[in-house]
């Protein structure tokens, strides 16, 4: 009797685990033989409409984005705070892509409330078809929460809650009365256990994941759709603490995708499955994650971070 319900558990969390973790990639394949054998995909601007707006676009991940984004046919808004690293990238993404229309955007997201009602009125002037919630900070190496500036608590709540929700918020409306959108929240393998140490970037990409899932069952009826993305390490200026010196390696730094493979793989993602990790290795690790107890991803993640805040002190007391 005790044998036959250990079994029971064990097949039910299996099917739990796989359904969870194959769901996504399963989607896909099916979703790319029905393409290659059927046809008529309809291109992103015709689906969701014109104007893709994408938040922290001038690096990183927002960067590859604006670059997919505009090489399938979209128009491209670029948000962030550098006016001239902005028009950089804008004229990068124009001579790559023949006959892209790229605009550039000046917001700093860190001001919080104030800055929103302006982002509405000049955001009004565009049909959003696609809304890329990527930006987004991390506090520069690991830390305790006490000992963090009052500035950068803020600064990680604003810009990595705030921002995404506000302006789901403002583009909501005019894609329900269309009938058409997407919004991408770019939300971090981070959220799938609470981190000691970046304990707040963490539980913002919790609350990112959380959102957008919700979001997906509030917008759906209307005819838009939300997908999460919710990717590991990627070699971005974020993720610049975890390098090492020039031409070493460790056991971070191994772990990075480069921009490039993880859009090649999230772009594919985009209108096909409403939550991937952005990358296939990223799959495999969450994965891994999510084959264990809340409880044990709790110490796993303790006992990486503790290692990371302790090399990080380290080097601070080399250095000073
Ligand atoms: N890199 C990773 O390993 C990784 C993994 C999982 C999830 N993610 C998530 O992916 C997203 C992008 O990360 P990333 O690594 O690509 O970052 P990144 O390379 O540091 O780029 C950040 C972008 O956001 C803009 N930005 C920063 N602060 C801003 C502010 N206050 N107001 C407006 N724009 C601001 C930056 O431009 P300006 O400085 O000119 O404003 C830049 O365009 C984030 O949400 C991050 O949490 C990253």
């Amino acid at each position: 009797m005790f044998m036959e319900l250990v079994t029971v558990v064990g097949v039910y969390a299996t099917l739990c685990w796989l359904y969870e973790n194959l769901r996504t990639p399963v989607l896909l394949l099916v979703q790319g033989f029905q393409q290659l054998f059927l046809g008529g995909q309809t291109s992103l601007p015709q689906k969701y409409g014109p104007w893709a707006v994408i938040t922290g676009g001038s690096d990183g991940i927002g960067k590859g984005y604006a670059h997919y984004l505009a090489s399938q046919g979209m128009k491209v808004l670029l948000i962030a705070r550098n006016e001239a690293k902005l028009k950089r990238v804008a004229d990068e993404i124009m001579a790559n892509h023949q006959g892209a229309e790229v605009k550039v955007l000046v917001a700093d997201f860190s001001k919080g409330e104030q800055i929103y009602e302006r982002l509405e009125q000049e955001l009004a002037a565009f049909d959003i078809g696609i809304l890329v919630n990527n930006v987004g900070v991390i506090n520069e190496k690991p830390i305790q929460v006490d000992r963090m500036e009052k500035r950068m608590l803020w600064d990680l709540i604003n810009i990595n809650c705030g921002a995404a929700t506000n302006l789901c918020n403002i583009a909501v409306p005019a894609m329900k009365r269309r009938h058409r959108g997407l919004i991408i929240n770019i939300s971090s393998l981070s959220s799938v256990a609470p981190t000691p140490y970046l304990a707040i970037y963490a539980a913002t990409k919790a609350y990112m994941t959380s959102f957008s899932l919700a979001l997906r069952q509030e917008v759906a009826p209307y005819g838009i759709e939300c997908q999460t993305v919710a990717p590991g390490y990627v070699h971005t200026s974020m993720t610049e603490y975890l390098n090492p010196a020039e031409g070493q390696k460790n056991a971070f730094s191994i772990r990075l995708v480069k921009v490039a493979d993880m859009i090649r793989y999230a772009g594919y993602c985009i209108g096909k499955v409403d939550q991937t990790t952005g990358h296939w290795s990223h799959g495999i690790q969450t994965a891994t994650l999510n084959m264990l107890p809340a409880s044990l991803k709790l110490r796993v993640f303790t006992r990486l971070y503790t290692q990371l805040l302790h090399e990080y002190s380290n080097t601070d007391k080399k250095t000073t």
